[in-house]
């Protein structure tokens, strides 16, 4: 999604500090990019569509400049167009924004009345508008910040300069992620943490309505009522070169080759030779699973492992159907909310809504400080470190192991010689080749995903995988559901991967398999056992572990699996076209 970065300070390189900002936060998606720096006592402002390097093309990196912001837009209101990029500017402003202005068809005729006019179709220009219209009357840029927080309605991070005050840049957020980092002599803004990993790692969460005034030596927050308030200074533990490829192709690549650390440094946040750092989960007698995405399919898995273990009823939705329907709640209900970013709107949403019903909620999430981990009762973090492609994968593996870890704890047994053998076991699953299988399959223009049970959530995930960066259309079925319609779309040479870890279901899942051969199909069967048999074409087998910790070795492979089709397809695999990183808009 849309990226923010800002920066004044000494040493005359506002320009290339953006632009390395705005560099760091490709991986959240985009589709033109713009920045505005002073030169002398002039604003300057560039916008492209398209790449970064298309605007870095028409930069000039000799300017000496002291104050910049950058963005990176990714389409809500209006077409991708270089008219419609980031920064907007009226008379005396010009803003950068992230997320949506809700109301800003009302606040434009109020524009309209009283003589603005509009180039774009954007809700950013009529926000920027709005500022210049209430600063005309406030003649306070502190002032008629604060009186437009009451007004916009929505989500916003801004990052703002005014001609009436060049030694300062302005911020403030609503909803949409902002932070403050301070470096020496210069300070920085951001919308994500990577953007000044280069230059700093110590930065301030700005929170709902807050507003900063930045200079290059001191920060400033004003809190709702225009009072100076103190804020932590957090300090980020990954380093700039976690956030970058590292001798990898990809990102996504690199990422899942950190799949048995991030294992590792999950479990071990969790469990020594006890369980540790895990909020008394055993006192609620249902639980409800909210997320989107990816991390719905692991919750999913977590249903079935705490339903199939724990015997709790698990009840798992998809956030944006969850915070618009009816749900049972009663006193002994847990909401847990499952997210990588911790920034997913609907997600976040969802958990305003619950606490609003005084519902205790936990929250399972990647990026310290978000706003879902900030505002949940419990938080259990996933320790899966930055992750940069769109694509999630090692998040998505720590998110099934603190799910292992749940599970674990309220069955109070910790599984620790098969715990001991994962991140081995995870390596070999990595170094395997998977780009023959890749070649199989990678001209189709439809595949399969089939499974039963706790094998068909994996099967979600690994289609959603394929899907989002190869750009193939890939469906994943209940093995046994096919017959009832989809198995009309079966032809021969029909991609079909099969999952089966399960053993109970094994030989019912086999049957299915044997129904899409029978009809054509290429088969690739993934199990936990070495079954021959001419039911399929290609096997893949992985090592067969605790039902609880199984799924943890399987989904390497479907990643893996679509990378190398991505690859030979020669899609952009970090950054598939129209995907954000994170969904700060519902
Ligand atoms: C798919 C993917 C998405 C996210 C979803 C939720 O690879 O990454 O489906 O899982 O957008 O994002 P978070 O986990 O940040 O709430």
């Amino acid at each position: 999604m849309c990226g923010i970065t800002g920066y004044i300070g000494k040493k005359g390189n506002a320009i290339k500090t953006v632009m390395d900002g705005l560099v760091a936060l490709e991986y959240r998606g985009y589709d033109s990019a713009g920045i505005c720096y002073k030169d002398k006592d002039k604003l300057i402002t560039i916008k492209e569509q398209g790449k970064i390097a298309n605007l870095k093309s028409k930069l000039d990196f000799n300017v000496k400049s002291n104050l910049a912001i950058g963005h990176t837009r990714w389409a809500t209101h209006g077409e991708p167009s270089k008219v419609n990029s980031h920064p907007h500017s009226s008379n005396k402003f010009t803003i950068v924004h992230n997320g949506i202005i809700e109301n800003y068809m009302e606040l434009k005729e109020e524009l309209l009345k009283n003589g603005y006019s509009f180039k774009s179709t954007t809700d950013t220009e009529i926000a920027v508008a709005y500022i210049d219209y209430i600063y005309k009357k406030e003649k306070d840029i502190l002032k008629t910040l604060n009186k437009v927080t009451n007004i916009f309605r929505g989500s916003y991070a801004l990052g703002i300069i005014c001609e009436d005050d060049l030694d300062s840049l302005y911020a403030l957020r609503k909803t949409s992620p902002l932070i403050i980092a301070r470096g020496k002599d210069e300070n920085y803004i951001a919308s994500d943490v990577p953007a000044i990993l280069k230059y700093t790692n110590k930065y301030i969460l700005l929170d709902d309505y807050e507003i900063a005034k930045i200079t290059y030596q001191n920060i400033e927050i004003y809190d709702k009522d225009l009072n100076l308030i103190n804020k932590d200074t957090l300090e980020f533990e990954g380093t700039y070169e976690s956030s970058i490829k590292g001798g990898f192709e990809h990102f996504m690549l690199k990422e899942i080759n950190e799949e048995p650390t991030v294992f590792e440094n999950t479990i071990n946040n969790y469990i020594d030779e006890n369980f540790k750092n895990i909020p008394d989960l055993s006192k609620y007698k249902n639980i409800h699973i909210v997320a989107c995405g990816s991390a719905y399919h692991v919750g999913l898995i977590g249903k079935h492992l705490i339903e199939k273990f724990a015997k709790i009823p698990v009840y798992v939705e998809i956030a944006s159907e969850y915070r618009y329907k009816y749900n049972f709640y009663d006193k002994d209900t847990l909401v847990i909310l499952v997210s990588q970013s911790g920034e997913t709107a609907d997600t976040l949403a969802c958990l305003r809504l619950v606490k609003e019903k005084g519902i205790d909620t936990l929250s399972i999430v990647n990026v310290v400080g978000s706003s879902i981990a900030r505002e949940s009762k419990y938080v259990m973090y996933t320790k899966a470190g930055c992750e940069i492609a769109v694509a999630t994968t090692k998040a998505y593996l720590s998110q099934l192991t603190v799910f292992a870890v749940i599970t674990m704890y309220l069955t109070n047994k910790i599984l620790k010689t098969e715990i001991e053998k994962i991140p081995s076991l995870l390596k070999n699953i990595i170094n395997e080749d998977y780009k023959y299988l890749a070649e199989q399959i990678h001209n189709n223009k439809n595949i399969f995903f089939i499974g039963r049970g706790i094998d068909y959530y994996l099967c979600m995930e690994g289609s959603l995988k394929l899907k989002e960066i190869s750009y193939i259309n890939s469906v994943a079925y209940q093995a046994g559901e096919l017959k009832h319609g989809t198995i009309s779309l079966i032809d021969k040479e029909t991609p079909v991967i099969a999952i089966s870890t399960d053993k109970d279901l094994r030989e019912k899942t086999i049957s299915n398999i044997k129904e899409v051969k029978a009809r054509g199909a290429k088969v690739i069967f993934i199990t936990n056992e070495d079954i021959d048999g001419d039911f399929y074409d290609y096997k893949i087998i992985i090592p067969k572990l605790n039902e609880i910790l199984q799924p943890i070795l399987v989904i390497p492979t479907l990643q893996l699996l679509a990378y190398e089709v991505a690859k030979l397809n020669n899609c952009d695999i970090d950054k598939p076209r129209n995907l954000a990183k994170s969904v700060t808009v519902e």
